[in-house]
């Protein structure tokens, strides 16, 4: 009993005041360029310019469940077999309802360099006016995107074709406490994440289907780009605001 008292105290003396410094972060792009990419996987090897990608265009008109599920783009740039044949087949960017030549440009000679601009910048012009029409967040895009959605100023479409089944609605909101000392818990809301995304996206690769059963869970792999770290080092809100997860901590 005395033993583990004192064993207490020590950790208490010994626990580290964590804060916003805490981790080192990586940097951050321009609000106007978070979650932009270029893909280059085969582009420049056939004599075209990187191919550049928005997220806060895209997220706008559609979830990231349409592209990321039922479109089937990996949320890893540069490993989704996208070809100029594939989006021409209506796979890809080119599925019906997106650059299909009839929603929005296609695949013809005009427009080549809409896409295939080498420019991670682009699309910037349109930013100032789509930033001031939603709420403001500290990080990221500096645009709160969940209260966006929850307060329909943005409606992205959920699906093209395929609907997720009705059945499946989990909205518990999981409290996954530290197991470090002294550090407030994280929450995640499954709420939230179900109105952008498909249950398989996250089910079974990324987390297990079992409340504090992921192995290896902590900021350090986050941080590297797992767990919740494979969306929100570089679409959703960055791992900078700390007190999005984790409301008892102090952000910047
Ligand atoms: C809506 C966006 C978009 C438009 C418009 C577009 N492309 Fe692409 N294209 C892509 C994407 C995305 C890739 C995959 C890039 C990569 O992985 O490097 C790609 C890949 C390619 C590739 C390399 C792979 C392959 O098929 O050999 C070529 C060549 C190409 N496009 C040519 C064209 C030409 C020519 C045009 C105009 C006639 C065009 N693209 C229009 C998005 C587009
Ligand atoms: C209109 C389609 C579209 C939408 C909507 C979309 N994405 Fe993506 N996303 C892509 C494409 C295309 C790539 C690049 C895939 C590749 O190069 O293999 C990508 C890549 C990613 C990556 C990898 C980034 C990197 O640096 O490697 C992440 C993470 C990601 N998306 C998350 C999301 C999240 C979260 C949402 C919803 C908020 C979302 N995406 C919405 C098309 C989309
Ligand atoms: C953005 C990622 C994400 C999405 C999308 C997601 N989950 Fe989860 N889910 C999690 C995380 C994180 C945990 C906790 C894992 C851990 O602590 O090891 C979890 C845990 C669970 C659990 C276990 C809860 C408990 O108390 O043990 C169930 C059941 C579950 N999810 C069902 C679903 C269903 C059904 C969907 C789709 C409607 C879904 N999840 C969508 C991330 C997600
Ligand atoms: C597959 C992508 C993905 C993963 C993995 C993911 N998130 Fe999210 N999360 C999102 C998106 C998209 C949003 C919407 C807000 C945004 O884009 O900034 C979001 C929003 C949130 C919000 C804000 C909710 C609100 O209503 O304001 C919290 C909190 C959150 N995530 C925590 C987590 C935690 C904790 C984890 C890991 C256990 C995690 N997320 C894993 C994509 C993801
Ligand atoms: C996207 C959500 C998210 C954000 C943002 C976030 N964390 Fe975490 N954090 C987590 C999750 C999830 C865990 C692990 C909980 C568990 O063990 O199940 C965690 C764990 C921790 C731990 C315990 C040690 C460890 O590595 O597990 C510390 C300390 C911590 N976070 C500090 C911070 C600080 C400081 C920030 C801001 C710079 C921050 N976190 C931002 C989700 C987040």
């Amino acid at each position: 009993m005395k033993k583990t008292l004192l064993l207490g105290c020590l950790l208490l003396v010994l626990a580290p005041v964590v804060s916003y410094g805490f981790f080192n972060l990586p940097p951050l792009p321009p609000p106007e360029e978070y979650g932009n990419l270029l893909i280059n996987r085969t582009s420049e090897k056939n004599g075209m310019k990187p191919v550049t990608f928005s997220h806060w265009i895209h997220r706008q008109e559609h979830t990231c469940r349409v592209c990321h599920f039922e479109l089937e783009f990996n949320m890893k740039v540069n490993t989704t077999e996208i070809t100029e044949k594939t989006n021409k087949a209506g796979l890809h960017c080119g599925a019906p309802g997106c650059h299909d030549g009839k929603t929005v440009f296609g695949h013809e000679k005009p427009h080549c360099e809409k896409c295939h601009n080498g420019n991670r910048a682009s699309g910037k012009e349109k930013f100032a006016e789509v930033s001031a029409r939603l709420p403001r967040a500290g990080f990221g895009n500096k645009i709160d995107w969940a209260k966006a959605r929850n307060k329909r100023l943005i409606i992205p479409a959920h699906y093209l074709t395929l609907k997720p089944a009705r059945d499946v609605k989990f909205t518990n909101k999981l409290m996954l406490e530290a197991e470090w000392p002294n550090v407030p818990p994280a929450y995640f809301p499954h709420k939230s994440h179900i109105q952008w995304l498909d249950c398989n996206n996250c089910h079974p690769d990324i987390f297990n289907i079992k409340k504090k059963t992921t192995k290896h869970f902590e900021m350090a792999r986050i941080l590297k780009g797992e767990f919740c770290g494979v969306c929100h080092l570089s679409v959703a809100f960055p791992m900078d605001d700390c007190k999005a997860c984790h409301p008892g901590i102090k952000s910047k």
